[in-house]
């Protein structure tokens, strides 16, 4: 039987689009659903395409039930990948999943991580320190923010005359070329 992926998304899901290609014709790994807490992510579109079915949740039933544990156990799911995802996981998912959540952002950790550090306010935080470098990180998931043990980092070279969309682009590319990889390399011990 393949080895099964979740992906978990808030928003756009550039992310979950590269790993939903890279996997599309694997004999080993699948991309088995993709849930969201927007009814409105375009990252549901994406799956559509893809035929990959979707889930979606409110808070309640994220924080205050199983519902969300019971969908990932139905589907046999082995790793839980978090792809912009905007929420806290909740206890009941990580007793579930030890070390089998993952998540991607976009800095090299513990530098600019934490609650509120997403999208371009991450972005632009390293912008206006002047920073010369800045990458992207891999980590399995914990209780908070950006903590979890870091799994993978690249890193890239920032100009004195990068944009944020310069700087929100070099990211994304390092993303797209390494978080399938990893999550390959990851399912393979599993
Ligand atoms: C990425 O930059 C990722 O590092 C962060 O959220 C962003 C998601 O982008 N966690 P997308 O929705 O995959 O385009």
């Amino acid at each position: 039987m393949k080895k099964r992926i979740a992906i978990f998304a808030s928003g756009s899901g550039s992310n979950a689009q590269k790993i939903m290609e890279y996997f599309k014709y694997n004999d080993q790994i699948e991309v088995a659903l993709v849930l969201s807490n927007n009814p409105d992510a375009y990252v549901l579109q994406r799956a559509d395409n893809f035929e990959v079915p979707t889930h979606i949740f409110d808070r309640h039933a994220f924080y205050k039930t199983d519902e969300v544990v019971d969908v990932l156990e139905r589907l046999h799911i082995d790793l839980v990948v978090l792809a912009g995802f905007l929420w806290l996981i909740p206890q009941n998912l990580l007793r579930k999943y030890p070390n089998k959540i993952i998540n991607i952002h976009p800095a090299l950790l513990p530098a600019y991580g934490g609650k509120g550090m997403y999208g371009d306010r991450v972005h632009q935080a390293i912008l206006d320190a002047g920073d010369e470098e800045s990458g992207i990180t891999i980590h399995f998931v914990n209780e908070h923010f950006d903590e979890g043990e870091v799994i993978y980092q690249a890193r890239f070279h920032i100009q004195p005359d990068d944009s944020l969309e310069v700087i929100k682009f070099k990211g994304q590319q390092l993303e797209h070329l390494h978080y399938p990889k990893i999550i390959e390399n990851l399912l393979k011990k599993i």
